[in-house]
């Protein structure tokens, strides 16, 4: 059984994840607003990704017979976007999860916390995954700068983005 404060932490992860799943959500929305499909599509992926995410902290914290507190969750903060500041905003929120993430590993170790830290590992690694991931996006769309063309062409390659298998 993990401390109460460590307890604390992950609950307040889960809170993270689900927000995160949120905004994605809003972003998926705003992406329909600009009438990019395969947009749309990647952050509906992101979203399920993100409610796994949650998923998989909900799980550890009743394995190890915690308790579980659900908080509110916040507005996303989405509004009026262009393709680019849409995954600007995702990287940006990516580094802030990471973040989260090293803190929880730091107090996993403080604590002597064994199995949180070793939990927390599969996270570290996704979190270098989709800092990459956005940052390919913002990448692609600097280097199209606002041509159509070019913008039917991301949106192509977005929309054939699968489930991943780990989020089953
Ligand atoms: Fe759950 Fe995008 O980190």
């Amino acid at each position: 059984m993990q401390s109460k404060k460590m307890e604390e932490a992950l609950n307040k992860q889960i809170n993270e994840e689900l927000y995160s799943a949120y905004a994605y959500l809003a972003a998926a929305a705003e992406a329909d607003r600009l009438r990019l499909p395969g947009f749309v599509n990647w952050f509906k992926m992101q979203y399920h990704e993100e409610l796994a995410h949650a998923d998989r902290f909900f799980n550890f914290i009743l394995e190890r017979d915690g308790e579980v507190e659900l908080d509110p969750i916040g507005k996303p903060n989405i509004n009026n976007e262009t393709p680019l500041s849409l995954f600007e905003k995702a990287l940006a929120h990516e580094q802030h999860i990471t973040q989260c993430i090293f803190n929880l590993k730091d107090l996993a170790r403080a604590e002597k916390d064994y199995a949180t830290d070793v939990f927390l590992e599969w996270f570290v690694n996704e979190q270098v995954e989709e800092e990459a991931n956005a940052r390919g996006v913002i990448d692609q769309l600097k280097m199209i700068d606002g041509n159509p063309n070019g913008l039917y062409m991301i949106d192509r390659e977005l929309a054939a983005r699968q489930p991943e298998e780990s989020d089953a």
